[in-house]
Parts: C-alpha cells; structure tokens; sequence
C-alpha cells in the first residue's frame, strides 16, 4: 500500500508542540549555601515516621504492584467514609488531571479553568488536542460567573483548584455549588483539593459533598503536600461511578508503584502528623503573612501552605531582583513569569528556621528592619 508523507518525519498532533512545559521549582542555589527550598508547596515537616517505615518495608522490588492499589483506596474510604469503588489512584494528582482531559476532552472539545489556574490544566488539556479557554478572575480569585460565560457548546471540563496554585485564593463552598449548578449536565467539574487540609474556614469544602450529590463532580487529592510524599508520586480522584471507570480504562495497569501504596496508606493512618502539619502552617503562614506586609510588600491572602507575594516595580526592587538575592543565600523561592505574574513569587511556608531568614534577608533587601517578634510564640 502506498501512501503520500505528508512530513519527512514523525510530527506529534496539533497541540502537543504548543505546550510550554512545565518547569518545577528549583531546589538549587549558587556554591556552597545551605539551600531552603520554599519553590514546591512541600511539607516543612517532611513524611510521617509511619510513612517511611512502610517505604522501606515495600522492597519486595520483583513483583508488580497492586494494579488497583486496593489497600490505599481502602485506607482513603475509611479515613473519608468514602467507597473505595469510587476512588482511583494515580501517579500524583498531576496524573489524574491528565488522565481525565484524555477521558473526556479531545479536538474540537474545550477545556475551561481560571486566569491563574494551575498550570497542569493547560498542559494536559493541549496534550489531549483539545482548546484551552481561560476565564477571567478578580483579585487573583477565581471568578465563578466568567468561568460560567466562557462555557459554550464545547466544552467538556472545567478544572478549577480549590485552594488555587498559585494565588492561594479560595471559593467558599455555596460559590462551588452555584458553579456546579449553572454548568450543563455533560459537563465534568474537577474540584482539584490539593490543599485542602491546610484550610481553615468554615465556608471551605474540598468538594466530598458535591461529588456525592451529584453525577459531573470530581475531586483530586494529593498525598504530595500535607501527607509530605512527594516524591513517591500519589494522588486520588474521588468521583462518580463513570468517571471512574472511564479513568481506570485509560490509566496505566500499575500506575501506582508499591512503595508509594505503603507510604501513602501509612500515612493516612497517621492523623497525629497531619495534625502537626496543619498546626505548623497555620502558626507560620499568618506570622509570615504578617511580616512581609510590615516590610511594605503586598501579600495576597493565602489559606494554602503558600504565599504569593508582590514586589515594588522600583528599580533593584523587583521580583527577578528579589529572587536572585534570595537565591545567593540559598533562598529558593518560585517565579511566577509563566503564571503572568512576572511581579510576584511565590514561597512555601518552611520550618522556622526557613521562615525566619527568608523574613530578614527580604528586610536586608529592601532595606528595612524585620517586624521582629510579630506572632512570636503564637
Ligand atoms: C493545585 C495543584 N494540583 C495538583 C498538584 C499536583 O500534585 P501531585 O504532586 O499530586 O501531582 C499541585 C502541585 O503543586 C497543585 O498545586
């Protein structure tokens, strides 16, 4: 059979080369520095003792894992009072999202999230051939009636973070429903909760409910930021019985490994350190907060283990500035050019230690004192 090239040689499908990819935070600083590496949304207090005992008992290293990594999903449904049959596994929550975009979102199809939307979404739904569109928001918060306006007959997903990376913004629990509510019924809602245990507000819900609720919900969690297993690569999605099916028929048969399967499900069980964690943040993220607004920098109200923070667009003042002073004293914090906030970056509540010298090496640069003793011992 003879068939005309239509290239000399192998081209990927429309979309695949329109992605920036995704670069992560750095975890390097300049020669001989210690490094405090505050780019990653990581857990100051690292994994749970229990977490790593299991990592290290898991090295039966010759047999596959648990294609349906049953024993995690398990541990997630009674640690939620959830149906493990409705929770899918995957390689970090950044492999659901993929996964979902290829399940329900192709050429022709549109993919909706916000302004300032993690920028996974855009990533997985290019790499699926489908049309990302970006809905406006306002104060750095997601915008339920522009995501709304940007629906059209072709869409097919909305993802939003609920807290949102990078803004550490939230929507309270009655704007996610109204969202859910005005969407057609064909249209998936992804509730990607990444941060969800770090939040403090009555008004929060991580989207366990909606999904319940309904038929076009599902939730993302990670066991990479409050559980502090990263590394090992685990998320779950929480869903409706179709969209569960339709995840697992695309996901690779093992896709979870069998080290992260014991860490994840040790950790879980392990509610004394998840306890530990979100006391820490929550002590922390309000003295940081505190601290860089009394060095006169603007701070974007965080409920998240992050803070996105602006700089004065003053010569040596400057974001880039700030990040390559930091940088010289092991200070790794995140860019934000690729967000389209090129004025701002981004840090992760560290140990105190991190906390502290992030504070007065920010004062040393913009030439200030430190507030000092603000929320000392609180
Ligand atoms: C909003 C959001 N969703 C998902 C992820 C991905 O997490 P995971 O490590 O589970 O892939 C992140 C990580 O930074 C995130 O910020």
């Amino acid at each position: 059979m003879s068939t005309t090239p239509v290239s000399d040689r192998p081209v990927p499908r429309p979309g695949v080369l329109a992605i920036e990819a995704y670069v992560p935070g750095k975890a390097q600083a300049g020669g001989g520095v210690k490094v405090y590496k505050l780019s990653a949304n990581e857990n100051p207090l690292g994994a749970s003792a229990r977490a790593r005992e299991a990592f290290h008992a898991a090295d039966a290293l010759e047999f596959y894992p648990d294609g349906s990594s049953t024993r995690l999903r398990e541990a997630i449904g009674a640690a939620y009072g959830l149906d493990p049959a409705r929770l899918v596994c995957g390689t970090g929550s950044d492999e659901l999202i993929t996964l979902i975009a290829a399940a329900y979102a192709g050429p022709g199809d549109e993919v909706i999230y916000s302004q300032y939307g993690f920028l996974v979404y855009r990533i997985a739904t290019l790499a699926a051939g489908a049309t990302p569109v970006i809905a406006a928001e306002r104060d750095l918060t997601t915008d339920v009636d522009a995501l709304l306006a940007a629906v059209t007959a072709k869409t097919r997903i909305v993802f939003l973070a609920n807290p949102n990376n990078p803004t550490g913004t939230y929507l309270p629990f009655d704007e996610v429903r109204r969202l859910q509510r005005g969407l057609p019924p064909h249209v998936l809602l992804v509730l990607d909760a990444a941060y969800a245990e770090y939040v403090r507000r009555n008004d929060y819900e991580s989207g366990i409910e909606l999904v319940a609720t309904t038929r076009n919900v599902a939730m993302l969690r990670t066991f990479s930021k409050i559980h502090g297993l990263a590394a090992l690569r685990v998320g779950w999605l929480y869903g409706p019985a179709e969209v569960v099916d339709a995840v697992n028929r695309i996901r690779g048969a093992f896709n979870v490994n069998a080290a992260a399967i014991a860490a994840a499900t040790a950790a879980i069980n392990d509610t004394a350190h998840v306890e530990a964690a979100v006391a820490h943040n929550d002590r922390w993220l309000a003295w940081m907060a505190a601290e860089l607004t009394a060095l006169g920098l603007v701070v974007t109200p965080s409920v998240a283990n992050f803070v996105l923070v602006h700089f004065p667009d003053a010569n040596g003042k400057r974001a880039p500035d700030a990040d390559a002073f930091l940088s010289a004293r092991g200070l790794i914090l995140r860019r934000m050019d690729a967000y389209g906030l090129p004025g701002a970056l981004r840090l992760t509540i560290g140990t105190e230690e991190a906390n502290r010298l992030l504070v007065a090496v920010l004062a040393e640069f913009l030439g200030k004192e430190p507030k000092g003793e603000a929320g000392h011992g609180a």
